[in-house]
């Protein structure tokens, strides 16, 4: 198997990589205007959501014929719940650009069962397969990405899968009450976010420097299910100073 080495961006802090990943998106876009990019959600995309926000009110993007396909979602969580990822897209994304409601998915947290609910969503990646997957790495020594916990295979497609202690445990912070996190999720497997033509692949703060490093610089295996993303030809690690401490 080939591996490669991705590009590394490293810039001052978390507020110059969102700009960064802004411009790389909106670049694409405009290369494309029909592009269709892999988005993910928690704390490390907000501010760059804001931007994209900002371009579009701006005229600097269009995104009428743009298709969307998130990474994962809770499961089993309303839509309606505001900690759902359906209602952070539309808070953060959706609700403030030029989407088509029929370009957007995303999987549904709210599908009685999870395995049919994997298959019609790994049936739409195929039909909209990325140009573009923007993906950040999960917290503490998870080294996941979407929710590819650790143990996960680089042959992995989209599937209901457990969440690891420490994701329930960082992603409280987004619930009111921390026993409301639920314990699972449906998520775009590995081989579904390798699939993508180009990634960005983003980690800001401190906290994320350990995993960064084993992530770029440690074995490649499913102890890291992000160090998958150095199979990829065309990937972009992008990096504030924090996140890049340890390289
Ligand atoms: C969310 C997702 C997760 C998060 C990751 C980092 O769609 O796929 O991989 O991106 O847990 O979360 P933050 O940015 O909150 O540190």
């Amino acid at each position: 198997m080939t591996d490669y080495k991705p590009t590394i961006v490293v810039l001052e802090d978390a507020d110059a990589v969102s700009e960064y990943v802004k411009d790389e998106i909106v670049k694409q876009i405009r290369a494309k205007p029909n592009a269709i990019l892999t988005l993910p959600t928690g704390g490390t995309p907000i501010d760059t959501y804001a931007l994209l926000v900002k371009a579009y009110q701006n005229g600097e993007v269009d995104f009428s014929n743009v298709t969307t396909t998130n990474l994962d979602e809770y499961w089993p969580i309303k839509k309606a719940h505001p900690s759902s990822y359906a209602y952070y897209m539309t808070e953060h994304l959706y609700g403030h650009v030029n989407l088509k409601p029929e370009n957007v998915f995303i999987p549904d947290g709210e599908a009685e069962d999870f395995d049919a609910e994997a298959v019609r969503y790994r049936a739409i990646l195929e039909q909209y397969p990325a140009d573009l997957g923007f993906i950040t790495l999960g917290p503490g020594e998870t080294c996941h990405i979407g929710f590819n916990e650790r143990g996960s295979a680089e042959d992995s497609v989209v599937r209901y899968v457990p969440l690891d202690d420490q994701t329930i445990e960082a992603n409280a912070r987004f619930f009111d009450d921390p026993q409301d996190v639920p314990k699972g999720a449906i998520t775009q497997g590995v081989a579904d976010i390798l699939s993508a033509k180009r990634i960005l692949f983003v980690a800001t703060g401190e906290h994320k420097a350990w995993g960064l490093r084993r992530s770029l610089q440690g074995e490649i295996n499913s102890d890291s299910p992000a160090s998958f993303l150095r199979r990829h030809r065309q990937v972009i690690v992008i990096a504030d100073k924090a996140a890049a401490s340890l390289l």
